[in-house]
């Protein structure tokens, strides 16, 4: 038996730059997490193939596992991913109702791309091959697996929240999603919530099923903890020596409170003049979903509004927030982490968060602010709950944070590296594919 993953966005992609090809790896957190998970268990990853070079490594066997890509065209990529994915699901699945669109021509390519998924699982897979379904973007996969005849285990993991029942009926296509994915052996959430809502929304629009309470479960993603933890991490040279540095890294997105973050850091200075100059915000944010327009509004947003904090309060020996658009390897990214005193991770909403989860577990002696609309606040207990919604808690939660004795510092970091220990990537995938046993 093997394990095909799929998944909308692969590992890492293939770019043309200046005639030379480069390997790029992808920053979401889908694909950072099973990327350990499949180089350790070897099997198949079937995915989009995105990069400008992709074409060239459509069938590819890296040594440790084989990548099968589908190209889209782009008025496939457009309907699939930037409108019915990203537009219609995406908002709708993190309770923005202003921001949904629809329209029945992107759900069409939906449709057609979860298909062509289909055909090429059907073709790679053989008979006793588990297939491991990820995702909003292809909720229509196993449908279209089992009307292809595909008799294999299913699996499906949903990634992002699962929204209360009465939200979920704004969505036209309710019955062709939640249908779909309850025709898998297993389905499985990031939280307990996120699996009642599930279930309640599938009760609503397609009736009262008792198998199907039987085949949900819910286990939190986890990280690789060993190689976060221990791995011998570069420091460099840390930076603002004698100030405190507050990290945070997102993907530029307007589920991930970044303009309301920045706000708060304003409302922090503004409320605790005693913190001016003592620390420095160091803001990470890689670009995503360009194309997309909710997003490139929300650059401009951001950027006009970073501008004007620093502008009103920097001075020439302080500029409170540093910030940094780009794509950031991991390397690098473990060296920020290891130089935050504070994390400061504050979504609006979101499925699971897991560089909250990867803060924690480079840290020596950090703190973690950390919304309690992230679906890892659930598990998390050591770190300080905020309300992003309120400037004014966000900044009583940073002023605590900048305050905190060590000896509280550290207790709060041991329960949370505690449990990421226990509950780490392969934790995760045993307990998902120990449920096709009985399932
Ligand atoms: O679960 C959220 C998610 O869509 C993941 O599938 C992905 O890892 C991440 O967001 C990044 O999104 P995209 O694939 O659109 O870059």
């Amino acid at each position: 038996m093997s394990v095909i993953m799929v998944t909308s966005r692969g590992p890492y992609s293939y770019e043309k730059k200046n005639n030379r090809i480069i390997k790029q790896e992808n920053v979401g957190g889908v694909a950072t997490g099973l990327k350990k998970i499949i180089e350790r268990d070897r099997g198949t990853w079937i995915c989009w193939g995105d990069g400008n070079a992709d074409h060239l490594y459509q069938d590819e066997n890296n040594g440790l596992y084989r990548i099968k890509r589908i190209l889209l065209n782009p008025r496939e990529k457009k309907g699939f991913y930037d409108d019915y994915s990203n537009s219609t699901l995406w908002p709708l699945f993190h309770y923005f109702r202003e921001k949904i669109e629809h329209d029945s021509i992107a759900y069409g390519y939906y449709r057609h791309v979860n298909r062509k998924f289909a055909e090429v699982i059907k073709d790679t897979a053989s008979s006793e091959d588990v297939i491991w379904v990820h995702d909003y973007q292809l909720s229509l996969v196993p449908k279209y697996l089992r009307d292809m005849g595909v008799k294999n285990k299913l699996l499906f993991t949903w990634h992002i929240p699962w929204v209360s029942s009465e939200f979920y009926t704004i969505l036209p296509e309710r019955e062709d999603i939640v249908k779909s994915i309850s025709m898998c052996n297993s389905i499985t959430f990031h939280t307990q919530k996120y699996r009642t809502n599930f279930r309640h929304s599938y009760e609503r629009v397609v009736g009262y099923d008792k198998e199907l309470e039987r085949r949900t479960f819910t286990f939190p993603l986890g990280i690789d903890y060993q190689s976060f933890s221990h791995e011998q991490i570069e420091s460099g040279k840390r930076p603002f020596e004698d100030k405190k540095i507050i990290f945070s890294i997102d993907r530029l997105d307007y589920t991930k409170g970044l303009v309301e973050r920045v706000n708060a850091i304003e409302m922090f200075i503004k409320k605790y003049p005693e913190f001016k100059e003592k620390f420095v915000y160091l803001m990470m944010v890689t670009p995503s979903r360009i194309g997309v327009e909710e997003y490139e509004k929300l650059k401009e947003k951001l950027e006009m509004n970073v501008g004007r904090i620093n502008g009103l309060y920097g001075n020439l020996n302080w500029v409170p927030i540093v910030y940094m658009y780009r794509k950031i390897n991991s390397d690098i990214l473990k060296t920020y982490y290891s130089w935050g005193d504070i994390a400061l991770i504050t979504p609006m909403k979101d499925g699971l968060n897991l560089v909250s989860m990867e803060y924690v577990a480079v840290s020596k002696k950090g703190v973690l602010i950390l919304s309690e609309f992230a679906g890892i606040s659930e598990y998390l207990r050591g770190a300080i709950k905020t309300n992003p919604n309120s400037d004014d808690d966000v900044s009583e939660k940073i002023a605590m944070a900048m305050r905190m004795p060590d000896s509280e510092i550290l207790r709060r970091l041991r329960s949370m590296k505690d449990f990421l220990r226990k509950h780490d990537d392969r934790w995760w995938a045993n307990r998902i594919l120990g449920t096709l046993v009985k399932n």
